[in-house]
Order: structure tokens, then sequence, then C-alpha cells
């Protein structure tokens, strides 16, 4: 059946992009496109983003919100885009102020009206669902007296929006469900409200229900039983895909690993001044935020002489992890070339092709898309053993037949370098290393399968507000039916 979704998220790529949400929403959004699912995307506008614009209309939001306009038209390959302009949400970057990295003082101010904006454009379009990402589009629930059926994706719960109480009394609607001790939670009102939460792997989705996973949110995760699924994110396999990407010296396919990995190997070392003969070559792309295990990575600095490997490493981010990459690598007498000033997309491509291994000891993970490239372009990932790390990394020490990469056994400095230590020795051998990088290539990590899932909850979402029939369901069907999934709205 022909359905039509709203689609609500601070970042999708290329329109705005910070990190994997922008990448996860893009390729999802993309996928149903391709399916019988209408999307309207919702996004802040930033100022920056070229728009097709075929209408625009004043939002009907509150006094503190206005004036604000929603511009509708098509926009990054996307059919139907509506950006919220509201003076304060244009800045040069979407959450932190460039100079200092630190974020924008009038950050819960701005994802509000966002968030505002979302709820009046659902209001409007009343679409089938309501898609929201994370907290920045989470309080659009306490803007709306009768939501549609909605979903929650929640791609980290390391940022939830907390703020101060005085926000509750602006939310109209259910604003208890926003209260967290003496604040505001914004995604916790959207994990108590919506009819199904996504969580972007199947073990983030069992890791978040616990104390350690659930960042002081796991009992309320846990009290949504059912409603709360595990869908892997897709990559974008248009893009990285080493048959036809024009970033790299040869494209190759399954049959050629072998040459174009070497030749992509050769031309990253030149890059960086190297003549790496018979040094492993270790490649890190990742944002630099506590969550990526930054520590960890510069960590493995003083053993990469001992294990004749080189690291090149990508990434910008916090300014105390950029200066620890620096030091690291102006310490390691030339075996760590680091490049932190930017987000360079042809360089990551050149690293997924020209590395032996990718190395990404993330302290925690909900999904991860590094792996997923590396692996896309045959090289085999050396992961810490959380989120859906556990999802997309099979260790191949512990499945011989079938492993495609190395996961730690202990999720510190310790762990990383054993599991570095025993994926170099396998890369070592050729006949090993050929099958782990077939076997990691094989995968098919496009979106199709995950936008299918998708289209299962929100049928799930749908059905939840059915009308109950009461004249042919039992008394005990009625009772399943309200309370299935363990929600207490109704108690
Ligand atoms: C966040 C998570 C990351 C996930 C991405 C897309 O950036 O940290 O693990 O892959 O969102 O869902």
């Amino acid at each position: 059946m022909s359905r039509h979704v709203v689609f609500a998220t601070a970042e999708i790529a290329p329109l705005a992009r910070v990190g994997g949400l922008a990448e996860a929403a893009s390729g999802l959004v993309r996928a149903l496109q391709r399916t019988d699912v209408t999307v309207t995307v919702v996004l802040p506008d930033y100022g920056d983003i070229e728009l097709d614009e075929v209408s625009s209309w004043a939002l009907d939001l509150p006094e503190w919100c206005r004036p604000a306009r929603a511009r509708r038209g098509s926009a990054g390959g996307f059919d139907d885009v509506i950006l919220i302009d509201r003076p304060g949400l244009a800045r040069p970057h979407p959450y932190v102020e460039p100079s200092t990295g630190e974020g924008w003082p009038d950050n819960d101010w701005r994802f509000m009206c966002f968030s505002a904006g979302v709820a009046d454009v659902a209001r409007t379009l009343d679409p089938d669902v309501l898609h929201l990402n994370d907290w920045h589009t989470s309080a659009a629930l306490g803007f709306l007296p009768t939501p549609p059926p909605t979903v929650l994706t929640i791609h980290t719960l390391g940022y939830q929006g907390i703020c101060d109480s005085s926000w509750l009394t602006r939310l109209p609607f259910e604003s208890w469900r926003f209260a967290w001790f003496d604040g505001c939670n914004p995604l916790l009102g959207a994990i108590r409200s919506a009819d199904r939460i996504i969580a972007v792997s199947p073990n983030y989705a069992k890791e978040i229900v616990e104390p350690v996973g659930g960042m002081g949110l796991h009992e309320e995760l846990a009290r949504r039983g059912d409603a709360l699924v595990g869908i892997r994110n897709g990559i974008d396999v248009g893009s990285w895909n080493p048959r036809t990407d024009p970033h790299i010296p040869i494209n190759y396919g399954l049959e050629e690993i072998e040459g174009g990995k070497q030749a992509a190997r050769l031309a990253l070392s030149e890059e960086f001044g190297w003549n790496i003969s018979g040094d492993v070559l270790l490649g890190v792309v990742s944002r630099l935020v506590d969550q990526k295990g930054v520590d960890l990575i510069a960590g493995l600095a003083p053993y990469l002489a001992g294990m004749k490997a080189r690291m090149v490493l990508l990434g910008s981010g916090q300014a105390n992890l950029v200066e620890l990459v620096e030091r690291a690598a102006s310490d390691s007498k030339g075996r760590i070339a680091a490049v932190t000033d930017r987000y360079d997309e042809p360089l990551a491509h050149r690293i997924f092709a020209g590395s032996d291994l990718l190395i990404m000891p993330s302290r925690f993970e909900p999904c991860g898309l590094a792996q997923m490239q590396a692996m896309a372009y045959g090289t085999p990932a050396v992961a810490t053993r959380v989120g859906g790390l556990v999802d997309t990394v099979i260790d191949v020490d512990r499945h011989r037949s079938t492993g495609t990469g190395f996961l730690t056994e202990t999720n510190d400095l310790p762990g990383l370098v054993d599991a570095t230590h025993r994926a170099i020795r396998s890369t070592r051998l050729a006949s090993r290393r050929r099958l782990v990088q077939r076997r990691a290539m094989e995968i098919d990590w496009s979106w199709d399968g995950p936008a299918d899932q998708h289209i299962e909850v929100y049928e799930a979402a749908i059905a939840r507000r059915a009308p109950v029939d009461r004249t042919s369901a039992t008394f005990a069907s009625v009772e399943t039916n309200v309370l299935a999934d363990g929600d207490d709205s109704t108690l």
C-alpha cells in the first residue's frame, strides 16, 4: 500500500552533514523513494541549502518561536523537502560554534523551534507516519494534540537534548512525558510517546535496555517492550563501491581485489611520502569525539614500530582530541599521518581502498558506517565489541569459516593491541588475507533490506492506531491490543 511519511531530521547528506546521521538519513530516504513510500524530508534551513522551491507558507507556531516559514521544493536528489526557515536556525555549523567546537548556547531554543515547525508541518500534511530522528526532532510530539502514527529512530543516546525545566511549560501537550529529574529531556518524551522506536542496529537495541548502554534511559526503553526494534543501517553502495569509484587508482571487484588494493595502497602511501614496503597500513576514518575511542587510537602509537605497521587517520572534531592525535602523529617518527583539519570525502575513499585494515575502537557505537564502507572495499575492520560493530564484524579467530574481521576481547587498550596484533598477523598470511577480504566484500550492505524492514515498522505503527473492532473482538484481544507493547499511556 502506498504510504506518505514525513521524515524529520537535523541532518541529511548532501544537504547538511555532520556525522553518520546524515548518511543514514540519506540512504534510507533514497531507498524508500525507490518503493511506493512517498517521503517528505523536513530539515532546518541552515541557510546554504539550494532548494528548487515550489511553495512557501508561514508556520503556525507558539509565540516564542515566531516568525517561521516552511519552504517546500526539491533538493539534493530528494523529491520533496521542507525547510524550516526561522531566523537563528541558519548557522555556519548545525550544532557547534566552529571556532571553539562548543555547542551554540541557544541549541535548546533552536531545536525546540525546529521541532515545533516539524509538528506544524505534520499537522498540515497529515501523513500516514511521522518519522522522527534523534533528540533534535523529538519535541515535535509535545506540540501535537493528536500526532499521526509516529516512529522514532535513535541514532545515538549520547545526545538527548536535556535542557532546563522551563521548556516543559512551553510544550502544550503531554509535557509530563518530557520531564526528567529537574529538567526537560526531548528524546525521552519521544521514547515515551512514539508508536514504534528503532535503534540503528539489533545489538544496540539490546544494549540500550541495560544500565551501561541506556545512558540513564534503560528502564524507560525496557518499558516499551516490543515497540523497540533494531534495524541495522545500510550504506550508499552507489558511492562506496570499488568497481566504479572515481577516487581510487584502479577500479576492482571480487576478481581483482589483490591488484586493485595493491595499487590503492601504494598511491595512498606515496601521498604521505612513505615507502611502506613490508609495513601493514592501518586506516582510521572517524569523527574525533569521545565516543570513537580516539584515546585508544592514540594509545596504539607506541606499538606501531614493533608491529611493523603505519597508520593514516582522517578525522576532525573536538579540539582536545585533535591535539591528542596531532601529538601522537608528531611523536610517531613517521608512523602516523593525520589529516584533522577537514572532512575530505575523496581521501576517505582512498583510505578505505588503500588500507590493509580499518581501526575502529569505538567506546559505544549504535551502528557505525565506516566499518561497512571499508568492508565494501575488501578492508576488514579491527573493532571493539560494542553496538552495531558486533552485528557487522565477525571475528575470524573465533569463527574461522565465516569471519570477516577482528573484534576485541576487552574494550580497552590491551584489547585493541591484541586484536590489532592478531589482525596484522592474519594480514601477512596471503591466503588468509584474501579469504577475509573476499568475505567482507561479498556482503550486501545496501539499504534495500533495511528499507523493507522500516516499511514493516511503519505498518506496525499504523496498525497500533487502528480502531479495535469491539463487536467481533473478545475482551481479551482488545486488552492485548492496547497493552501489547508495554506502553504505559493507557494506564
Ligand atoms: C550516529 C551513531 C552511529 C550511527 C549513525 C547513523 O552517528 O553514532 O553509530 O551509525 O548515527 O545511524
